[in-house]
């Protein structure tokens, strides 16, 4: 039976049109998802759109429309996003749906027929923006830390326990220790956790733009407990006829967020589903925030970065290349277009398109058009150059678990630039001259070379690897990970390429 991998990313709010912000946390998700499938695990990739709430329902007023027809129209622009960046979820989850409604109620059932949920009245503050609840002491200068307006709420409300559960997080955190990741997280979220927890305000009777509270109409599910459960809905879980798909992919093995909503994914989550008596996710990672040319990123600056434009402006691959190789992922990074320029210049036309370009080029013209057999014999600078990726698979494979990406990427360029030094060093053009058939364990060596590279790199530029391995007929079935593996047989007849990444 093959290995499962469940991956998620946060689903995204329909108030607003899809950002950078969004693009980049799925890219992330695509990319370990493309991976994990190249490693023959059967791979559940999952994304969505966060579509109750107030926030959304405000939204929708100031466009003049009901929350439904609002919702319909703004989740396609996400959809239309998928597309755009080559995104390979397997499903796309909206909180509208009936088996998401479902869900909600079930997990609200079980958390109230464990003793977990209680009647109250809530009075505080509450910060639209974030959607979330903050006490006094919280307040900055009459704002959420995050900055968003904050109003006063007083209304009757159902709480969960949440205090209960403390010294449970805590234990898990500490037997657990890369739940939460990266290390600076887990530090932020156990201390958060030490402070004291307070029991959580988790139904609204304001406004009405929510899911229904199980036999209770006054009141409906507070949007994060909605929105988390489509963790669980989208795996079936409200599906009382087949348990089968959930069995399968539950316990999520990661769900990837910004660091923004670490707090939801680390602290409610968990407290929800040990509370409901459910298996707890493997791994939260938090990555950081872009800026963009030093300045934060918002709307009434007016420099919002739309994805669209720069897939248009510079290609697909050029872009999921830079955001995830420019900055150590977890980090925060900056977006500058002159940075972006040098990389596609640099590493990806001069030096693997370069590498790509010549190599073929040479066969094309040498070697009557034909990648030469493979060798019986090769020297100690081929062997070297042939067997550095094979020997490092296992290494690349946990720097996709440990989602060091731009470390990944770093590490397969310093094998493209070995293979362009090996170029220069062997001289395949003088070789020519008076040793053909070095000259033909050379150029196979090197088109050998770029098979591994293109390998590889197909998480990261699907079509580039794709066009590079179509190029020099690799056969489907021989484009997984362990076909690494495998060395080209040779004798295939290849044209003449086109650049793969045009300079800009
Ligand atoms: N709806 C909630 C998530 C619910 S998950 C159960 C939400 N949605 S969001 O649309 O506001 O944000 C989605 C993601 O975009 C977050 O992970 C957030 O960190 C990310 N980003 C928003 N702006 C960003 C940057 N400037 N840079 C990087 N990521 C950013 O939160």
């Amino acid at each position: 039976m093959k290995l499962t991998y469940y991956i998620t990313t946060p689903i995204y709010y329909v108030n607003d049109v899809p950002h950078i912000g969004h693009a980049y946390t799925t890219l992330a998700c695509d990319v370990i998802a493309r991976f994990k499938r190249l490693d023959e695990y059967e791979v559940f990739f999952l994304t969505g759109t966060d579509e109750h709430g107030q926030k959304v329902e405000t939204a929708a007023k100031n466009n003049g429309v009901n929350p439904k027809e609002f919702v319909d129209k703004v989740s396609e622009n996400f959809k239309k996003l998928l597309n755009y960046m080559n995104f390979s979820n397997d499903s796309f989850i909206r909180t509208t749906e009936d088996k998401h409604v479902k869900s909600c109620q079930k997990i609200w059932e079980k958390l109230l027929s464990n003793g977990n949920i209680y009647l109250d009245k809530y009075s505080g503050w509450y910060a639209v923006r974030d959607e979330a609840f903050f006490s006094e002491s919280e307040i900055v200068d009459g704002k959420a830390p995050s900055g968003a307006p904050v109003e006063w709420v007083e209304e009757p409300s159902y709480f969960f326990n949440l205090s209960k559960w403390e010294q449970k997080l805590l234990e898990f955190y500490e037997s657990n220790e890369d739940f939460i990741s990266p290390k600076s997280r887990r530090n932020e979220v156990i201390s958060f956790v030490k402070s004291g927890l307070k029991d959580l305000s988790i139904s609204r009777t304001s406004f009405s733009w929510g899911v229904n509270v199980p036999n209770d109409k006054d009141h409906i599910m507070y949007v994060w407990l909605d929105a988390l459960t489509n963790y669980l809905s989208a795996c079936e879980y409200s599906n009382e006829e087949n348990d089968e798909v959930f069995k399968k992919f539950w316990p999520a093995d990661i769900h990837m967020v910004g660091k923004d909503i670490i707090r939801f994914h680390a602290v409610y989550w968990p407290a929800f589903l040990m509370a409901a008596d459910l298996p707890l996710p493997k791994k939260i990672f938090a990555h950081g925030w872009w800026t963009n040319e030093g300045n934060k990123i918002s709307k009434s600056l007016g420099n919002v970065i739309d994805p669209f434009q720069l897939v248009d402006k510079y290609g697909i691959d050029q872009i999921r290349y830079f955001l995830l190789r420019e900055v150590p992922f977890g980090n925060d990074g900056d977006f500058s277009n002159s940075q972006l320029i040098n990389r596609i210049n640099s590493d990806l036309a001069n030096s693997y398109g370069n590498l790509f370009q010549r190599v073929v080029s040479m066969i094309f013209k040498n070697c009557n058009e034909t990648i030469p057999l493979k060798p019986n014999k090769f020297n100690k600078e081929d062997s070297t150059l042939i067997n550095s990726i094979k020997n490092s698979l296992n290494d690349y494979r946990s720097l996709i678990d440990e989602q060091k990406f731009d470390q990944y990427l770093k590490n397969i360029w310093i094998v493209v630039s070995n293979a362009n030094k090996y170029v220069d060093e062997q001289a395949p053009w003088a070789l020519k001259k008076n040793n053909f058939e070095r000259m033909e364990v050379v150029l196979f060596t090197l088109v050998e070379t770029i098979r591994q590279i293109s390998i590889l790199l197909q998480p990261f530029i699907p079509d580039t690897a794709k066009k590079i391995l179509d190029h020099i007929k690799i056969p489907y079935d021989q484009r997984k990970l362990k076909s690494v593996d495998l060395i080209l047989s040779g004798n295939i007849k290849i044209s003449l390429p086109n650049p793969l990444f045009p300079r800009i």
